[in-house]
């Protein structure tokens, strides 16, 4: 196992070392070019939104009069002024890309107001009068399951008899709660930069998760080809899935504004605007009836997952499909019955947000896990291991896929050995036993997230190799940067397969002109598709090059080596560049392009069975927290992780993922607070109100260990996705803190998420 402080950051190539990650020299240096640090054209103008301030209106006019009249400010767009369909261009076409006849949250956009400046643009958009009759809005999931308001039709997931194993289960238990979403707060916020080129054609800077689909919502709302588009993206400052649709809004929108006025157009919104206008992770409610033995061994399951997704489909679908997938967590339930509403409401669309939907899920198992066995008597990590997936029987999901790569039995008994968990559990209730106001709590929890994205089709990702006549390398794929390292992977990969170092190989900026249709970065699978891509247009140069060398040496292309820069046959050995060189002099071809696509996978949409993924990827978290029973403060005091990466292709990034992860978890379900008042306007739209993690919020011990084996799929490197699995590692804080309330007062512990001070007090109750 990789324990952090074994880590060494090196310049070495090869896969499995930590090479620092690409950007970090000159990110630190601040020389590494984000979008609004691209050099503006002159004459480009500033687009501002003008934003809903009603939940649910007809919108009946539109007066700029007063905002024209702005120094600097040179006209508004509407949704008039979209040449192609004034519908984006998105999967459920439910979407307007300005508010049309009505508005449907606080915070929709109607339209923007361009001017010279930014200041001069925001200013003016708060100028603009609007003329709207409100209409009731649809605010809870509660509401909305009973009007019936439904963004896409419910699905229902069951195995066996979960009515008839309740029926005759030894013990039930019902219980709901809800738990809320969260604003992803990328430190660069949403932002695009539009560049008119010659004959009707567009360049587009965006931050973007998905330059491919910028491209079609782009060329939809203009109703023009998708070659007229181009999209670029270096880096990201964050997206944690804020920016796989989000971003084509602002992409949309100032190409809007770049045709109308026929100049080049920035967009970037200032955080009010963005915490207002885009879509959250979405805030889930639950209802359940669990049947289970004296053991806690779960006999039935009745679960209703309740999604709100705002007021369009965006990702909503694929989004309560995961967390469907992912109501087993761990755990094999034989008897099950899940029902997933999917429900419209007032407010902003909520979209992918790392762990998209699995958290949720996980959530959900866990929260009915802990109060199993605090119902029993009995230690949680007792009943979850009694309810693990087994090696040979209790193997196979309630969509029907077995899990053959389990390896959740030893990976928990090793952080539970290692974390000291029996001891601790033992000390702790000691401790709170003679400690009035401090309780402590632990919990143990682990993940087992499936790799892939669901809909089969985005499985699939392609790469461009350029070894150029110095034998320098250049590489561009599919994936784009943002910040999780993946530009750093893919060039490891690439120089590996070459065998030339890191410093040879250079990742150039996402652009849709270079690898055309590319699925979004997203569903953790950047390095599994792009770098196996690149892995292959590498591969391919390799072979050009080997059969060069064998003709020369007069041996076979399989005794040519490549290794430290150099191209070894049996007769002789060569360094790269020299090779590459007389290559090229002999018309030999030095880039390639490269295509993968998963295998194995399948599923069948209407009923949610199948194989939707490729593997699994697993770890477990210890966490131990204390409150305080007077305040209802919280504080996470020690975290023990050990994850499962497979091989990791970087452990220093893989760590980093993991440690990231899990601090965003506890965020989500700690601080993180999102509270829309009665008319619909989000209340907590700036770091004021809503509160993120920050170094301080960081546990004191913090350990993070890999487990060692490699994937026992086929992938790149023997490597795991790392991306959003460790996000659910934080359930563990979650499920510690209910631990500590439990032993604040008797009885069951209700509580919603987050756990903020005035939940927690309130779960402790007055007794
Ligand atoms: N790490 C950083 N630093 N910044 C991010 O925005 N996004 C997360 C995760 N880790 C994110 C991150 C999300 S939501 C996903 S899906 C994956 O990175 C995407 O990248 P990958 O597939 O290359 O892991
Ligand atoms: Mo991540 S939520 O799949 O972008």
């Amino acid at each position: 196992m990789t324990a952090m402080n074994d880590l060494k950051l090196t310049t070495a190539t090869a896969c499995g070392s930590s090479t620092a990650h690409e950007s970090a020299a000159a990110q630190v240096a601040g020389a590494a070019t984000y979008v609004d640090d691209i050099a503006e054209v002159r004459g480009t103008l500033h687009a501002a939104p003008i934003l809903s301030p009603i939940a649910h209106g007809r919108l009946r006019g539109v007066d700029a009069t007063a905002a024209l009249a702005l120094p600097g400010v040179r006209g508004v767009v509407l949704a008039a002024d979209i040449p192609g369909d004034p519908i984006l261009g998105a999967f459920a076409h439910d979407e307007p890309i300005f508010a049309i006849d009505t508005v449907q949250h606080v915070g929709q956009v109607i339209g923007l107001v361009v001017a010279e400046t930014v200041m001069q643009a925001r200013r003016a958009a708060r100028k603009v009068v609007l003329d709207i009759e409100a209409l009731p809005a649809v605010m809870t999931v509660h509401e909305a399951l009973a009007a019936g308001s439904f963004v896409l039709p419910p699905v229902r997931v069951q195995r066996g008899d979960a009515a008839g194993a309740l029926a005759r289960a030894r013990h039930s238990l019902q219980g709901k709660f809800e738990v809320g979403g969260q604003e992803h707060f990328y430190l660069e916020g949403q932002i695009a930069y539009v560049l008119p080129q010659e004959q009707g054609q567009w360049l587009i800077h965006s931050s973007t998760q998905h330059p491919g689909e910028i491209q079609h919502w782009v060329a939809h709302a203009l109703g023009r080809e998708q070659h007229h588009v181009r999209v670029e993206c270096r880096r990201m400052g964050g997206g944690f899935g804020g920016k796989e649709t989000q971003s084509g809004h602002l992409a949309v929108w100032a190409t809007l504004a770049a045709v109308k006025f026929g100049c080049a157009v920035k967009m970037r919104l200032d955080r009010d605007d963005d915490f207002m206008i885009t879509g959250k992770r979405h805030p889930f409610a639950y209802d359940y009836t669990v049947g289970f033995d004296d053991d806690g061994l779960i006999t039935g399951l009745q679960l209703t997952l309740l999604a709100n997704c705002g007021f369009s489909a965006d990702l909503s679908g694929p989004v309560a499909d995961r967390a469907v997938f992912h109501s087993d967590n761990a755990y094999f339930l034989g008897d099950v019955d899940i029902t997933s509403y999917r429900l419209r409401t007032n407010t902003q669309s909520h979209t992918a947000f790392r762990g998209f939907g699995g958290p949720q899920g996980v959530i959900a198992i866990e929260t009915i896990l802990g109060d199993v066995a605090r119902t029993l008597g009995l230690d949680p990590l007792d009943v979850r291991l009694r309810n693990l997936y087994g090696i040979t029987d209790r193997n196979v999901t309630h969509y029907q896929m077995p899990v053959e790569d389990n390896i959740l039995q030893p990976l928990i008994g090793t952080l539970a050995e290692s974390a000291n968990y029996r001891q601790r559990r033992a000390d702790i209730a000691r401790w709170n036993a003679q400690s009035p106001v401090l309780k402590r709590g632990l919990a143990l929890t682990p993940v087992k997230f499936g790799i892939s994205f669901t809909a089969t089709l985005f499985n699939q990702a392609g790469a461009l190799v350029h070894v150029y006549t110095d034998g320098s390398v250049m590489v561009n794929h599919g994936g784009t940067e943002m910040g999780q390292g993946l530009h750093t992977k893919v060039a490891q990969i690439v120089a590996d397969e070459l065998g030339v170092s890191f410093a040879r190989v250079l990742v150039t900026a996402s652009d849709t002109a270079r690898v055309p249709n590319a699925s979004a970065t997203a569903a953790s699978s950047g390095t599994d598709l792009n770098g196996r891509a690149a892995q292959f247009a590498a591969r391919r140069v390799r072979d050009n090059l080997a059969a060069f060398v064998a003709g020369l040496d007069g041996c076979g292309a399989g005794a040519v080596s490549f290794a430290g820069g150099k191209i070894t046959s049996p007769a002789c050995t060569r360094s790269f560049d020299e090779v590459v060189k007389a290559a090229y002099a002999n018309r030999i071809q030095l880039w390639s392009d490269g295509f993968y696509r998963t295998p194995k996978i399948h599923y069948d949409k209407t009923t949610l069975t199948g194989r939707p993924f490729y593997y699994f990827a697993y770890g477990a978290a210890c966490t131990e927290v204390a409150i305080d029973k007077l305040t209802g403060e919280s504080r996470v005091l020690a975290v023990d992780i050990l994850h499962d990466v497979g091989h990791s292709i970087n452990p220093a990034i893989d760590i980093g993922q993991i440690e990231g992860g899990f601090v965003q978890g506890m965020g989500w379900l700690t601080t993180e607070e999102l509270v829309w008042d009665a008319k619909g306007r989000l209340a907590t739209h700036a770091p004021s109100t809503y509160k993120i993690p920050t170094a301080g919020d960081v546990p004191a011990h913090f350990n993070v260990a890999l487990w060692p084996e490699a994937n026992r799929e086929d992938n790149v490197f023997g490597s795991k996705a790392v991306g959003e699995p460790p996000f659910m590692l934080a359930i563990s804080v979650w499920e510690a803190i209910r631990d500590a309330v439990a032993s604040a007062r008797s009885g069951a512990v209700q509580m919603d998420a987050p756990a903020t001070a005035e939940r927690v007090l309130g779960a402790i109750g007055s007794s």
